[in-house]
């Protein structure tokens, strides 16, 4: 008997960030939940390999070229994005970048950089995607967030503004959208190799320290996300909204432990 909870059949999302990484962990997630996909890069050649894998999979998958520091690509993909599909059900809003710094090293470039992409692209690309769920009275705006929405971190100033204020943003734009049938919440990830973070794991002292940071003893696997995305994308998510849900190891909770434990 088939499962009648999280099915996305007939569901159209769009995933920004999906040449590699977690926004193909998530693009993967949904495709397997049954939804139809528009996924994004800079490069529309960099989509090729997973357009082909969600076909695989029995799904539609149309590449989009997208650059969220740029308002005019934003809208120029949004409007692609309505050709190709009569409808948009899902946003999951994954585009996003890094500079790991010392604070006292961190550039005005750099910083514009980070929250540019990850904090005014974000809220930009929802902008532009909620314009056409408004009229249909339905969206589900899935935000990416991480651990650094709820905790700072040495090293990753701009970051953890940039992704604090995706929380924040993600609470008011429930606010403003949820009259509409819109949700918007926050997902927000512990620690998972991907390009944007691999020195950090060539490294064996750093890895044995975050391990032992996380409750659960190791960083998130590819697949440790699907339940979360999938969950917030589906009709079961319908009563929650503004919310930021830690996917992390429990790391969240379990910070300053190995510290304690050593006092
Ligand atoms: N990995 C983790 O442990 C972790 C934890 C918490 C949160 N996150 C967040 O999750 C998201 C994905 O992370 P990741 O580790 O998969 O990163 P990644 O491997 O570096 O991938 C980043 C993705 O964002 C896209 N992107 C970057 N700048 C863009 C721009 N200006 N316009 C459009 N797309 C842009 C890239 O696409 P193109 O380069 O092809 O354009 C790429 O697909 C990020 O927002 C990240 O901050 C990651």
């Amino acid at each position: 008997m088939s499962n009648p909870f999280f099915d996305l059949s007939g569901r159209v999302a769009v995933v920004t960030g999906a040449s590699r990484g977690l926004g193909q962990y998530f693009g993967r997630a949904l495709a397997r939940a049954g939804a139809d996909l528009i996924i994004t890069s800079r490069t529309l050649d960099s989509l090729k390999p997973f357009q082909r894998e969600i076909e695989a999979l029995g799904r539609n998958a149309v590449p989009l070229e997208l650059d969220v520091r740029d308002h005019a690509s934003i809208q120029r993909m949004a409007g692609q994005a309505a050709k190709a599909y009569p409808k948009i059900d899902i946003l999951v809003n994954n585009a996003g970048c890094n500079v790991r710094k010392p604070a006292l090293e961190i550039s005005w470039d750099e910083w514009n950089l980070v929250l540019d992409t990850n904090l005014r692209g974000t809220f930009f690309v929802a902008q532009a995607i909620a314009r056409q769920m408004i009229p249909r009275g339905y969206g589900r705006i899935i935000n990416i967030g991480s651990v650094t929405s709820v905790f700072g971190y040495a090293g990753l100033t701009p970051y953890t503004a940039s992704r604090g204020g995706v929380k924040q943003m993600s609470m008011s734009l429930a606010d403003d959208w949820g009259k509409h049938g819109i949700t918007v919440n926050c997902l927000a990830p512990g620690w998972f190799r991907t390009e944007q973070n691999k020195v950090l794991y060539e490294n064996q002292e750093w890895y044995e320290y975050i391990c032992d940071r996380i409750p659960l003893r190791r960083p998130g696997a590819p697949n440790d996300l699907d339940g979360a995305v999938v969950f917030l994308a589906s009709e079961e998510s319908r009563y929650i909204t503004g919310q930021t849900l830690l996917v992390d190891g429990g790391i969240s909770t379990g910070a300053t432990r190995a510290t304690v434990a050593k006092k």
